[in-house]
C-alpha cells in the first residue's frame, strides 16, 4: 500500500535508472572522443597512450617537450608497447628515441626514473656504444633499437 520507505525506494530505484542511463551515454560518447582523439598519431596499450606531435630534436629537447605536456618519452617495457611505438613510426617512416639512456653507467641502461630496463628490443649487434659516444636509444620504424649518440635528432613519441 506504499508507505514512506517504499517511496523513498522507488524514487532511489528511478534515479539510479536515471544515472545508468547517463553513464551508458558519457561511455559511448567517450569512447567516440578516444577514437578521434588517437587519429593518427596515437596508440593505446593497456592503460598506456602513445603520442607524437611530428615534432624532432635531440634527447633532452624530446624529454622536456614530453614532461612538459604533462608525459615522459616512451618508455615500452613490453612487446606490445614496443610495438604501438613502432606502428606510429611507420606512419613517419622515422626513428625515434626512447626514455632509456646509460647515461650514468656505461652498458646499463636504465629508464627516466633511474630503474633498470626490464624488456629490450635491440638489433642484432647492438648495443655497441660505438665510438664510445652512445648514450641514448632510437628505436627504428622497425622495431629494433640501437644505441646513439643523444645529440642527434630524432622523432618525439611521448606517453601519458
Ligand atoms: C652506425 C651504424 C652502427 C650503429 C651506430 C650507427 P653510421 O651508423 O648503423 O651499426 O651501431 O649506432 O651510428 O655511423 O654507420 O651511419
Ligand atoms: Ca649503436
Amino acid at each position: 500500500k506504499g508507505d514512506k520507505g517504499d517511496r523513498e525506494i522507488n524514487l532511489l530505484k528511478r534515479q539510479v535508472s536515471t544515472l545508468e542511463g547517463q553513464l551508458r551515454a558519457l561511455q559511448s560518447s567517450f569512447s567516440k572522443y578516444k577514437q578521434v582523439i588517437m587519429f593518427p598519431n596515437g596508440r593505446i596499450v593497456g592503460e598506456k597512450i602513445f603520442m607524437t606531435s611530428g615534432y624532432e630534436g635531440n634527447f633532452d629537447s624530446l624529454k622536456q617537450r614530453c614532461s612538459q605536456a604533462g608525459g615522459q618519452l616512451a618508455s615500452p617495457r613490453n612487446a606490445a608497447e614496443n610495438a604501438a611505438i613502432q606502428q606510429i613510426l611507420v606512419l613517419y617512416n622515422k626513428s625515434a628515441f626512447l626514455g632509456i639512456n646509460d647515461i650514468q653507467t656505461e652498458g646499463r641502461f636504465k629508464y627516466l626514473n633511474g630503474e633498470n630496463i626490464v624488456y629490450s628490443n635491440w638489433q642484432t649487434g647492438e648495443p655497441n656504444n660505438d665510438k664510445g659516444v652512445e648514450d641514448c636509444v632510437e628505436v627504428y620504424s622497425s622495431g629494433k633499437w640501437n644505441d646513439k649518440s643523444c645529440g642527434e635528432k630524432r622523432l618525439i613519441v611521448c606517453e601519458f
